[in-house]
């Protein structure tokens, strides 16, 4: 079964977020869509093709991890924008955080602290579905870094295409005007 792009029209709109730059970032993402369907259709074909152990199976073996999470955490990404509300600080998540940080704020610096590393890739709040804590933790390109058997809560792009048409190489305003529009309702629906 292929997969089909998701449509995110309806973040047009949001402030701080230019429509040319959401665009230009759909465009990005429908490219994965496409590329990951590619990619498993080729694989499919070689496996009836007897191709498994050629060096062409197995670069596309090593290239799924980029495509398929270029793919989900653009979707993660997006479904987590598009909020109007503030995290309710007596809440579920908030409560976690605090609990896992030693206070909000501090899970908050950790993670804006974590977006604003140098590099490509993405910043994203994991729960350890063993242990249900919640970790901050940077993905280098889509695919370096995810840790095992953690679900992703919150996910934030900092590819620099998320934000130098609107801000230039100003990186931490990108992520001033990512976090005035979390959806924390999605986010916290993440959160077991
Ligand atoms: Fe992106």
């Amino acid at each position: 079964m292929a997969y089909t792009a998701k449509d995110y029209s309806n973040l047009i709109g949001i402030e701080g977020f230019s429509e040319t730059l959401l665009k230009n970032h759909f465009t990005l993402y429908q490219g994965y869509v496409t590329n990951i369907n590619k990619l498993m259709d080729s694989l499919a074909s070689m496996l009836k093709e007897g191709k498994v152990g050629t060096p062409e199976y197995s670069e596309l073996k090593r290239r799924m991890g980029f495509e398929f999470n270029g793919m989900r955490l653009h979707e993660y990404y997006f479904d987590n924008l598009g909020g109007k509300v503030v995290l309710d600080k007596s809440g579920k998540l908030a409560r976690k955080l605090a609990e896992d940080f030693g206070s909000y704020e501090d899970w908050e610096r950790d993670f804006k602290g974590t977006g604003a590393m140098r590099g490509i890739g993405w910043a994203i709040l994991y729960q350890d579905n063993t242990t249900g804590k919640v970790i901050n933790l940077w993905i280098n390109e889509h695919e370096t870094g995810h840790l095992a058997g953690c679900i992703p809560i919150l996910v934030m792009d900092v590819f620099e295409h998320a934000f130098i048409t609107d801000y230039g190489l100003k990186r931490a305003d990108y992520i001033e005007a990512f976090f005035k529009n979390i959806n924390w309702n999605v986010v916290e629906s993440r959160l077991k």
